[in-house]
């Protein structure tokens, strides 16, 4: 109520020309807010909603519910804490390159408000993997699982890119309970390249193997589950080979979907370019969701991510084969109690 009526269009009048002004304002309230013990004591026992019923156990990680915050928001790990207050099951957090990049120029996200949608082209800005690692070390933990997303350095060649990767693993690797490979995004050049057959096979074979050398150098049992991150661009053949991919590197879970391409079913025309975010992805991604799910027959997880703004939406996506949802423009438009509103409903469901 506070969020729709007061909150949503102070935050969308003063950034009209640019979300990110918004974005970066309410970044630095909660990376501050990240440090004192007693305030995300106080937003956890007003925002979260704990039951039993919500736990679930999905590739080797223990979730307190199943919803998550998508990759790109923290891309920078700076709030992790306050985010996971907020009730937050899991946070994918990233993507992170190897090297610290500016990314596009601004204004690089719009809101198309009459469709509940965003365009972004971001280009992955971050701080890059060598000052993550060291901002992660001073942090307090979050409390619930984080999944590093990775993507390559937009100065990195194409033919380098796996040890590009490989470097941001190793750097976040003490701070990861997964890691998500995103060679889905369409904003670095090139990147969607890598879902193609056989560079998503090396890319995965190296990525899978360097987990294993980790948790053998660190002593741990078992290697941390990696998960691919896909486009909702892809064709079913496309789609069928990923599968085919992941099930043979022991890649742990795909994640479903990526922004898109497409401007299809748009009210508000916009001539930006992009990824589109948002209800108008929502069918889309539960096209992919149930065409993976298919394929994959419960051999390995998909958590579906894509225009889920309610319960609704959420169970539809859990219904259409995904053990664990995540949101984020649903986040934007509705306000941290979409979180609390779909557990909720998921715990009576
Ligand atoms: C501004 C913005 C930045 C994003 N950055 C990333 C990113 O860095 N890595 C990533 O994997 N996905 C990124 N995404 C995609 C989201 O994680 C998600 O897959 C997509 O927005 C669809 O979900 P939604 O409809 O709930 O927004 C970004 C999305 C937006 C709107």
């Amino acid at each position: 109520m506070l969020f729709k009526a007061i909150i949503r269009p102070a935050m969308f009048r003063t950034s009209a020309n640019d979300p990110e002004i918004a974005h970066h304002f309410l970044m630095d309230q909660m990376a501050r807010i990240s440090h004192h013990q007693t305030i995300l004591k106080i937003i956890e026992a007003t925002s979260a909603y704990k039951s039993p019923v919500l736990e679930r156990d999905v590739f080797g990680v223990h979730f307190p519910n199943p919803v998550g915050l998508a990759g790109g928001f923290d891309k920078n790990g700076i709030a992790l804490p306050a985010l996971a207050a907020l009730g937050f099951g899991f946070i994918e957090a990233g993507t992170v390159t190897r090297y610290a990049q500016p990314g596009n120029p601004r204004p690089r996200i719009f809101r198309l408000t009459a469709d509940q949608a965003m365009i972004n082209r971001m280009g992955f800005p971050n701080d890059g993997a060598d000052a993550i690692q060291a901002r992660l070390a001073r942090l307090p933990q979050p409390g619930i699982p984080i999944g590093w997303s990775i993507g390559k350095s937009k100065v990195t060649p194409q033919e380098e890119a796996i040890e590009d990767y490989l470097y941001s693993l190793r750097k976040l690797d003490a701070y990861s309970d997964f890691f998500t490979v995103n060679v889905s995004s369409p904003n670095t050049p090139g990147l969607r390249k890598l879902q193609d057959k056989e560079p998503l096979d090396q890319l995965l074979h190296a990525i899978v193997q360097e987990t294993k050398q980790l948790a053998q150098q660190t002593g741990r049992r078992s290697a941390k589950s990696v998960l691919v991150k896909i486009a909702p661009d892809l064709t079913e053949e496309q789609i069928s080979d990923v599968v085919e991919v992941c099930l043979q590197r022991d890649v742990r879970g795909i994640i479903a979907t990526n922004t898109t391409l497409s401007r299809t079913g748009l009210q508000q025309q916009s001539a930006e370019t992009g990824g589109l975010s948002g209800r108008p992805l929502h069918a889309r991604s539960l096209e992919v969701i149930r065409y993976l799910s298919k394929q994959l027959d419960g051999r390995i997880p998909i958590i579906g991510v894509g225009g889920i703004f309610g319960p609704d939406d959420a169970r539809c996506t859990l219904d259409a084969g995904a053990s664990l949802i995540q949101l984020y423009s649903g986040f934007i438009y509705e306000g941290p109690g979409i979180i609390k509103k779909i557990n909720q409903h998921l715990s009576h469901a």
